[in-house]
């Protein structure tokens, strides 16, 4: 058995890779805590895919465990405190991925705004001819944008919304060197200041539930929030009364709580832009996230510094 172990299956573009350096697979935790005791003894290093939880009791699942290399920058569902106590070091892989994050965060705010998807639809099913123009939609340039969370990810998304002429506003732990972008010291201020919000926030306990009703309430009837961060940040059960209310205006999604199964409501939303957590899904981007959390188990195997390290 190898002394590396995969789990949740590999990512499509690193399967030649992983197969020659011939590491262990399980295709889910289920199946990697089900291996034989000795199995489990000899793994040093686990390749970490997915969202479900990487805690304790799994890491002492594996007695010998040193490495827990995540395919991801967001590492909230390992637990780095359970990691540190076992003397487990955790990477991650940053920056690698925020161009195509930053990218759907547009694109599903454009799409939003101009009903791309409608538009076409009408364009297929003929109804261009039968009934006409498609109606008339929401201009993007030129508006107020709203970065919550202004880290490498926020940043990417607001140089590019920035490239759109908007207002920028932000909020984040600090104040950034940003070009005459307004800083907002709590996210309400910045959710009644902006057309459109834009949350990039960090996964995990201290941001869960940040976006709060009362924040949503504050980007009001005309605002559009969109969320590439973790399903996680936003108050969910808040979210979705306000869009079926009208409370605010609409939403592009690519992250949900109770991922890949979200709550049913979503589906039936007519004002939301939703889709199933691919913002770093290119050819490109997985590549090279493949790439970087191999060479973080390879230095770890041969005992060099980390690439990438969390802990
Ligand atoms: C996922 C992501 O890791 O990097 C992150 O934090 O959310 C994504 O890139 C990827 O979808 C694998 O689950």
């Amino acid at each position: 058995m190898s002394k590396v172990l995969t789990i949740n299956g590999i990512e499509q573009m690193s399967r030649d890779a992983v197969a020659e350096l011939g590491w262990a697979q399980a295709g889910s935790m289920p199946e990697a805590l089900a291996l034989p005791e000795a199995e489990r003894a000899g793994v040093t290093a686990v390749a970490y895919y997915g969202h479900t939880p990487f805690g304790g009791t799994e890491m002492d699942a594996f007695p010998n465990l040193g490495l827990i290399a995540n395919f991801g920058v967001g590492y909230d569902a390992i637990d780095v405190t359970a990691a540190d106590a076992r003397g487990i070091k955790v990477t991650n892989t940053p920056d690698v991925l925020n161009d195509d994050v930053a990218d759907l965060a547009v694109a599903m705010l454009l799409d939003y705004c101009r009903d791309m998807r409608g538009a076409e639809a009408r364009l297929r099913s003929g109804a261009w001819g039968r009934e006409g123009a498609h109606p008339l939609q929401r201009k993007m340039s030129g508006q107020r944008a709203g970065i919550l969370g202004m880290g490498r990810i926020g940043r990417e998304i607001a140089d590019r919304l920035a490239a759109f002429k908007m207002e920028m506003h932000y909020h984040s732990r600090s104040e950034k060197e940003t070009p005459g972008w307004t800083f907002h010291a709590d996210p309400v201020s910045l959710a009644k200041s902006v057309d459109y919000l834009v949350v990039a926030l960090v996964g995990g306990p201290e941001t869960a539930g940040y976006v709060t009703r009362e924040v949503l309430e504050a980007l009001g009837p005309k605002g559009v929030l969109i969320n590439i961060s973790r399903g996680t940040t936003i108050d969910e059960g808040a979210m979705l009364d306000l869009l079926e209310s009208g409370g605010i205006e609409g939403a592009g999604l690519d992250v949900f709580l109770n991922e890949p199964n979200p709550d049913p409501r979503f589906a039936k939303l007519e004002n939301a832009v939703l889709q199933p957590h691919q913002a770093s899904a290119t050819r490109e981007t997985r590549t090279e996230m493949g790439k970087l959390q191999r060479s973080n188990i390879l230095a770890f195997l041969e005992g060099r510094d980390l690439v990438t390290p969390v802990n």
